[in-house]
């Protein structure tokens, strides 16, 4: 079985982190400071603070822009459930925005169609890899939280995202651009990292201002490094897999992603087909190949709200195909066949 997704990890990774549990300090301390400087200077941006999960840092984004009860944040209803359970892990409310049919992002027309007199902020995420203008969204009037969990290293304009927003957020699960197996990191100016670092340790604090324990251990940090420093080639490579499908699937009865040029990192290589999704995934785990919805179910479902009408044609017509450093050209080859032969009466 071909997987849908791969983390890229080698022997240089596994030293790093070796190199930590002999040192005898595995939890947060040198290589999460050293992590954390690097990704500042990456994402090209004052400071960063890492965290436990792209979750943790949604959260604590979105806490240290005041979000808390009484408030509604727009979150797109086309994307993963982390970005409705942040806002209500502040006791805010989430307002779901439809999505843009050709970012698969939100739409910023609707967005701003939907902001209340209690809109606080905005989760703007670069869906699959695509980064997204956000100038539309930064004319909403409210604080953006850029999402980069699925593209990180992508350029916009010349910029890395990250850089825009008053403040950016960044996942290391296993499968995103970079992996740290969990973790995440909120980046942007010093004073609002400096909340996030306050709020992600609970001890030894003469107050009670609610905090958690979103730290990350050295351990992850190491290897997060060593990841960092291979990006560039992940993504090389992702783009290289892209532009292999984009060849081999030429002509096929599908709507293929933007080629978008450095904005597009092709986290997911997400395609639009006409046939039933779920019976083309059947058909491809007959032949071999994992393919996936690349949202599991959209959130306004989840919800029972109706009237996201771009966010459920999305739904129902795009399929994420195996995309990853690790994929080799005669896997590519396989997935483009098997496709192929799935999509086709
Ligand atoms: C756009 C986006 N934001 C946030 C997250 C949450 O990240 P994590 O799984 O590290 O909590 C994800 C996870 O898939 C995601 O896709």
């Amino acid at each position: 079985m071909i997987p849908h997704s791969r983390p890229t990890l080698d022997a240089d990774d596994a030293e790093r982190v070796a190199r930590v549990i002999r040192s005898g300090h595995v939890a947060q301390g040198a290589e999460v400071d050293a992590f954390e400087r690097e990704l500042a200077a990456r994402f090209g941006v004052a400071a960063a603070a890492v965290v436990s999960s792209g979750s943790a840092a949604l959260e604590l984004a979105l806490r240290v822009l005041d979000v808390g009860p009484g408030a509604d944040v727009l979150v797109p209803s086309y994307a993963c459930d982390a970005l409705h359970h942040c806002v209500t892990r502040c006791g805010a409310a989430p307002v779901l925005v439809d999505a843009d049919p050709t970012t698969l992002s939100l739409s910023a027309d609707d967005a701003k169609r939907r902001l209340t007199g209690h809109t606080r902020a905005a989760v703007v995420h670069h869906a699959f890899g695509l980064g997204v203008d956000l100038d539309a969204f930064a004319a909403l009037g409210v604080p953006v939280v850029e999402d980069c969990a699925q593209a990180l290293g992508a350029i916009v304009d010349g910029r890395p995202v990250g850089a825009r927003g008053p403040v950016a957020v960044g996942s290391f699960y296993a499968t995103k651009m970079l992996t740290t197996g969990e973790g995440g990191v909120l980046a942007g100016p010093a004073d609002l990292v400096a909340r996030a670092r306050d709020l992600r340790d609970y001890d030894e604090r003469p107050d009670l201002v609610p905090r958690f324990n979103y730290k990350m251990t050295d351990m992850q940090a190491a290897l997060g490094r060593g990841q960092l420093a291979r990006l560039d080639a992940f993504i090389a490579r992702r783009r290289a897999v892209a532009a292999r499908y984009r060849e081999r699937l030429a002509g096929a009865p599908c709507r293929l992603p933007p080629e978008a040029g450095a904005r597009h990192v092709f986290h997911r290589f997400v395609v639009q087909v006409d046939a039933p999704v779920e019976a083309v995934i059947a058909r491809m785990a007959a032949a071999g190949v994992a393919a996936r919805r690349p949202v599991f179910r959209p959130l306004h479902r989840a919800l029972g709200l109706s009237g996201y009408p771009e966010s459920e044609r999305l739904w129902a017509t795009c399929l994420s195909l195996p995309c990853y450093p690790s994929l080799t050209d005669p896997e590519v080859d396989a997935v483009a066949t098997a496709f192929r032969r799935a999509v086709t009466p």
